[in-house]
């Protein structure tokens, strides 16, 4: 079973077009494993608790659980927009998770890895995170760049430290297990810089799940945020599910984000006895002019003002083909035309408008299922969509963008043998009609091959091109490898339609 999440956000505003981005590729790559034949199960949610969304809530006038109540629909809606197919959708003020929540908790402190300790030091509330001086920036919280505040408590302690020996060993007995490199690099300075153990409560909080054995304290946020993949797939509501859907294949998490990932919760799950995550694969950020984009500086942009011009399916490819998963990535309007035009309009739009047509042409939209010839016009052809084939295995590695560029490689040599061929000439050539069959099922057959491979990033256009090509059951079928295999095109009625990607005027 594959089991994939992306963090669970905090909904102390609606999702903009970088918190899209880590639910995207979780949702490609889910697709892509479906499609592929594996079992899989997606998650994403949000994360209700604590001092920043009371905080949200009080600036708003609302109770926190009206307002997350309120605001949650927000995401869904973004999502479906966004045409997300998660399996599973977590808030972490849900029973299941309180009841997981506790249950693990209390499983450390059975432990013996709990105790009871006072802490003082800077805090960030946009980060819910506390720094040491050292990691300052002029005062400021090294994420936010912001003022940080001070606080002080009572509090229960997690013994980290305890940990750092073993997490050290399994992320060497595990090159996989953080990646890119980079940061697993990072985790491993952290770790041997010498960690100290954290607070994992707050008593001057109310907005929380409260620990089992201390009433009187609520669990720190990221406490209870991390163990909502466990909740999620099933520990208090659905054990036996449970025992298939964990340990995740990955979580997906962006870069600032990566220390709660690859070092708290690895430890977390060893002291409560639960194996941990296969992969931790942390991304970089989105920036717009070249800055994290962000609500504070006026850079901050909402799907759905890219949607209305660019639609599901060309809001989906421009990120998953433009943004490497690893490092940051810059977000212009210009680049996104720029990529829509030449890829989506141009290289597949066209391609499929152009076959469309000469098959209604000259065939009144019924091509005979000649089997395609095989000869050199056509190699060229066979093998691009040998390699768009192959080119799929990218997304086990979340690498998208070299996905598609497998892919284009069909759409392209489609573009070429098209001209090749010049169909529209060997229609003139009564004695040439079944040289004209083949030219155009070799044509329909790249395109069906085509609609199958764009589906994980573009559901909505691979569905529509699959209805032009009159083609029964679904492009997202199971076993896309065996589905890919060049042959000849079913005699079908083909028709075609409105343009898949109509071109955008700069
Ligand atoms: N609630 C925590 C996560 C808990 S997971 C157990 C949180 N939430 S968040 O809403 O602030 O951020 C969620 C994710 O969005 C993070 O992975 C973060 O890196 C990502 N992004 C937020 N802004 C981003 C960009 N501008 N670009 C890319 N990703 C960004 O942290």
């Amino acid at each position: 079973m594959k089991y994939l999440t992306t963090p669970i956000y905090y909904p102390n505003d609606r999702p903009h077009i970088g918190t899209a981005y880590t639910t995207l590729v979780a949702d490609a790559v889910a697709r892509y494993f479906r499609l592929k034949g594996e079992e899989t199960f997606s998650l994403t949610g949000v994360d209700e608790y604590g001092l920043k969304i009371q905080k949200a809530a009080e600036e708003n006038g609302m109770e926190p659980q009206d307002w997350v109540d309120h605001i949650v629909g927000r995401f869904h809606e973004a999502w479906e927009l966004l045409d997300m197919g998660f399996d599973g959708f977590i808030r972490t003020t849900e029973e299941r998770h309180r009841a997981t929540v506790r249950s693990l908790l209390q499983k450390m402190y059975d432990n013996g890895d709990v105790y009871l300790s006072r802490y003082e030091g800077p805090y960030c509330v946009r980060c819910e995170a506390y720094y040491i001086e050292d990691e300052l920036v002029d005062g400021n919280c090294p994420v936010h760049m912001r003022p940080v505040d001070v606080h002080a408590e009572e509090n229960w302690f997690f013994a980290l430290s305890r940990y750092v020996d073993p997490l050290l060993a399994h992320i060497e007995a595990n090159p996989g297990f953080i990646t890119p490199v980079e940061r697993r690099n990072e985790v491993v300075g952290f770790l041997e810089h010498g960690v100290d153990d954290i607070s994992m409560s707050r008593s001057s909080l109310t907005w929380g799940i409260p620990l089992p054995w201390d009433e009187s304290q609520v669990a720190y946020v990221w406490f209870d945020a991390l163990i909502n993949y466990v909740s999620a797939a099933g520990y208090a509501d659905d054990p036996e599910r449970f025992a298939t859907q964990w340990p995740a294949s990955a979580h997906l998490v962006g870069k600032d984000i990566i220390r709660f990932h690859a070092v708290y919760w690895p430890a977390m799950l060893m002291s409560a006895g639960l194996p941990l995550p296969e992969r931790i694969a942390a991304h970089g950020w989105l920036l717009v002019g070249g800055t994290k984009m962000s609500k504070s500086n006026a850079t901050q942009i909402l799907p759905e003002e890219l949607v209305e011009t660019f639609g599901a399916d060309g809001y989906r490819y421009h990120f998953l083909r433009d943004v490497s998963f690893g490092p940051d990535g810059n977000f212009s309007w210009e680049g996104m035309v720029d990529r829509y035009n030449a890829d989506l309009a141009n290289d597949f739009g066209n391609l499929a408008s152009r076959v469309l047509n000469l098959c209604e042409k000259f065939r009144d939209g019924r091509v005979p299922a000649v089997s395609p010839a095989d000869g050199p016009e056509e190699q060229p052809l066979r093998s691009a969509a040998v390699e768009a084939v192959a080119a799929m295995a990218e997304f086990e590695d979340f690498r998208s963008k070299q996905a598609l560029e497998g892919i284009w490689l069909l759409f392209r040599a489609s573009n070429a043998y098209l001209e090749m061929t010049a169909p529209w000439k060997v229609a003139k050539d009564p004695d040439q009609a079944e040289r004209l069959d083949q030219i155009l099922n070799a044509c329909l057959e790249a395109l069906r091959i085509g609609a199958i491979l764009v589906s994980p990033v573009m559901p909505g256009a691979a569905r529509r091109l699959w209805d032009k090509l009159g083609l029964p059951g679904e492009p997202d079928a199971p076993a896309f490898a065996d589905r890919c295999v060049f042959g000849t095109f079913p005699e079908t009625t083909v028709h075609k339609g409105d343009a898949l990607f109509p071109r955008i005027e700069a």
